[in-house]
């Protein structure tokens, strides 16, 4: 059975650098032979998590949806945007939401222990977002998810793409294919092992 990938990026924005940045790491995770699921936020608003919110009303269902989409999945595909040297607020709260207790009243944070994870993120300044790479990472690895050593940062992206939306450097480009398809590698010695 084919591992399956659930790639999520941490921007909502139309024309988002690092959707495109993790729709070329998809191209290698799917060379590789794994199935991908691309999710985008902008499909599941979310309020501000509060624990007061949540006794009184519950997770929302949108929360709901994506603990499904990630219990569903063998691993995980991640951009993040670099706004002031972290990550974004709307990637963190959706993960707060996500590692509430789900319906079932297993732990949330189930469905990311033992998950194979990469990291990478874009930015128009020349460090590539390295600091909200490192700082998601630090944030999953918490939770239990299982980083890959290999990370991407691509700085000046906005510079970085061409038509379809591929990258301009050829090596640049096998590089960023390159995270996906070692993802997919992880994922399937871990199933194995
Ligand atoms: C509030 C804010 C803070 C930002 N801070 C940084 C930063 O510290 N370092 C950086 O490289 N880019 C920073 N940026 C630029 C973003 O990385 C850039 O807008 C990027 O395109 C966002 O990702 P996206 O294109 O996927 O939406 C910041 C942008 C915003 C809106």
């Amino acid at each position: 059975m084919a591992v399956r990938v659930l790639a999520i990026s941490g921007s909502a924005r139309k024309g988002s650098l690092n959707q495109k940045l993790l729709n070329v790491a998809v191209q290698g995770a799917l060379a590789a032979g794994a199935e991908v699921t691309v999710v985008s936020l902008s499909d599941y608003p979310l309020p501000f998590f509060d624990s007061e919110l949540e006794r009184e009303q519950g997770v929302p269902a949108h929360a709901l949806d994506l603990q499904k989409l990630f219990s569903e999945h063998d691993a995980l595909l991640v951009a993040s945007p670099d706004y002031n040297g972290g990550y974004t607020a709307l990637l963190k709260n959706a993960i707060d939401w996500m590692s509430r207790p789900t319906p079932e009243k297993v732990s949330g944070l189930a469905l990311f222990a033992n998950k194979a994870t990469a990291v990478i993120s874009a930015s128009p300044g020349p460090m590539g977002g390295i600091r909200s790479m490192l700082a998601m990472r630090s944030v999953l690895e918490k939770l239990g998810a299982l980083l890959i050593p290999q990370t991407f940062t691509l700085g000046l992206a906005h510079q970085a793409f061409v038509e379809n939306d591929q990258l301009g450097n050829p090596q640049v480009e096998s590089e960023v294919k390159a995270i996906g398809a070692a993802l997919v590698r992880f994922s399937g010695a871990l199933r194995a092992a």
